[in-house]
């Protein structure tokens, strides 16, 4: 894998351009209308422009309203939100408002919840903020070619009574692939990158810029809200000496705790709420180190003393967050639904070692291991698809998307996935967001609350939910390279 560009942001320039955004300017909000003050208003204008990712160098990208990440749209829970959508875009697009319970008409899926929004035309998604937390928006048509080339923003639902910080900051990280000329690598949505763990880029940017440092005082508490806005890295950051307290992940509460191993893991499109109280010492750097993929550890960003600290030692304030009004599932009284993953480079071996059959072709049945092999080749090298949900690769293009499962309304419902394939795949549902009860028959210690669970290779993961938002629900590997390879399916709650 290609090395990481040196960063050539001053610590200046970088605590500057995040003042920039800090004071608001970047986000346009237009006056409530006076007849619903709780309503925020927004417009989004997705078009080609321009972005500095790695100063002075500057590339072409696709941006909403002419930055990358997006503007951070920020509302207060029980808000309603109004967002007008202008595509000035050459193609067609839509927008999907990553882990938000939003009704089904508003979830942005092409061709399944609404018509694409051609180009030079406009649509308006309306929605009530229910949750409070960390969420995100992209676009849901082309994903893999649309995210990666630089469509996506943080959408953050404040609670009435938020945790106490000094400062709340979000950190939408982003991966892109970079050509030696420093613009965007056109190779969006290869073969290699589907059969394998997607486009991982050369290049990490924290909120479109890659950073040298971030400006910290000891005894600050910072509530650090991470976003993975990657098509496929997965980051593993690793807070060198601070002791991060998780408090929420992909937007819910979760009982604080400190992280596994002392990482923090993020696959793509997951969101951690991190609570850091900065105990280095005034005038020192601390780095923060990508640890995710061995041998391939870099660091990320600098944490960056001042001089003068703001307090001795760490404030005793409490960490945890209030609840979301989340319906909670009857594990016990709840069918359970069997769906297994298989495909991908080395998948034949992973589904054989684990007694899995792989999709349409091979899954007929009587073929020995080396026809089946030489079926799963020919597949690969005839046809886009590349990653099979239950044997089924899903053809979005076909607009051919037919429910897999039938999920009874307001009944408790749990799936059982297993990743019969060499690779991660976070996994996201849409519209819902599900318990993560189990993993490899251990009850998970936090039952925590979850729209995109990282499932390792070969891993059996359950996850738990009340289906009580109806309609016709993605459910998709997050890798936005294995979806386009067939790795989604339709969920419908009816
Ligand atoms: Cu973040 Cu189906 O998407
Ligand atoms: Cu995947």
């Amino acid at each position: 894998m290609s090395r990481y560009p040196a960063p050539a942001l001053t610590r200046r320039a970088f605590i500057a351009s995040a003042a920039a955004s800090a004071t608001g300017a970047m986000f346009p909000f237009l006056p409530a209308s006076p007849a619903t003050a709780a309503q925020h208003e927004i417009s989004l204008r997705a078009a080609i422009g321009r972005v500095r990712l790695v100063p002075p160098g500057e590339m072409a990208a696709w941006l909403y309203n002419g930055t990358v990440p997006g503007p951070e749209i920020r509302l207060r829970q029980g808000e309603r939100l109004r967002v007008a959508v202008d595509n000035a875009l050459p193609e067609e697009t839509t927008i999907h408002w990553h882990g938000v319970r939003v009704p089904n008409a508003m979830d942005g899926v092409p061709n399944l919840t609404q018509k694409p929004i051609g180009a030079g035309e406009s649509f308006v998604y309306e929605f009530d903020a229910t949750d409070a937390g960390t969420f995100w928006y992209h676009p849901h048509h082309k994903s893999f070619e649309q995210v990666a080339r630089g469509l996506y923003g943080p959408l953050i639902i404040e609670e009435l009574e938020p945790v106490r910080v000094d400062r709340d900051v979000t950190w939408m990280l982003g991966d892109w692939r970079l050509t030696k000329s420093g613009a965007i690598s056109e190779d969006f949505g290869n073969r290699h990158d589907i059969h394998h763990n997607g486009r991982v880029g050369n290049t990490v940017t924290i909120n479109g810029r890659v950073p040298d440092g971030f400006a910290v005082r000891k005894g600050e508490r910072i509530r650090l809200r991470l976003i993975n806005a990657a098509t496929a890295r997965i980051f593993g950051l690793d807070f060198a000496g601070h002791e991060p307290v998780v408090i929420a992940l992909d937007g819910q509460p979760v009982a604080p705790h400190a992280p596994d191993n002392g990482l923090v893991v993020l696959g793509p499109a997951m969101r951690v709420d991190l609570i850091i109280d900065m105990n280095g010492s005034a005038g020192s750097r601390a780095a923060v180190t990508d640890r995710f993929y061995e041998g391939l550890e870099f660091r990320l960003v600098d944490l960056v003393y001042d001089a003068t600290p703001l307090r001795e030692r760490a404030p005793d304030w409490p960490l945890a967050l209030p609840a979301n009004p989340l319906p909670e599932p009857d594990v016990k009284g709840a069918p359970r639904n069997e769906v297994v993953f298989t495909g991908g480079m080395m998948g034949e071996m992973v589904a054989r070692d684990m007694g899995e059959s792989m999709g349409r072709g091979a899954s007929g049945g009587k073929m020995g291991h080396t026809n089946s092999m030489m079926g799963g080749m020919m597949r690969m090298m005839t046809s886009s698809a590349a990653w099979f949900i239950n044997g089924v690769a899903a053809d979005e293009a076909s607009h051919d998307m037919k429910p897999m499962l039938a999920l009874a309304k307001d009944r408790s419902h749990v799936i059982a996935m297993t990743n019969a394939t060499a690779w991660h795949h976070p996994i996201h549902l849409h519209g819902h967001s599900f318990r993560v009860i189990s993993r490899n028959g251990q009850p998970t210690r936090h039952q925590e609350w979850q729209d995109t669970v990282l499932v390792s290779p070969r891993e059996k993961v359950e996850i738990a939910f009340v289906a009580d938002n109806p309609g016709d629900w993605m459910f998709h590997c997050h890798v936005l390279e294995h979806q386009a390879g067939g790795m989604m399916a339709v969920f419908r709650v009816a």
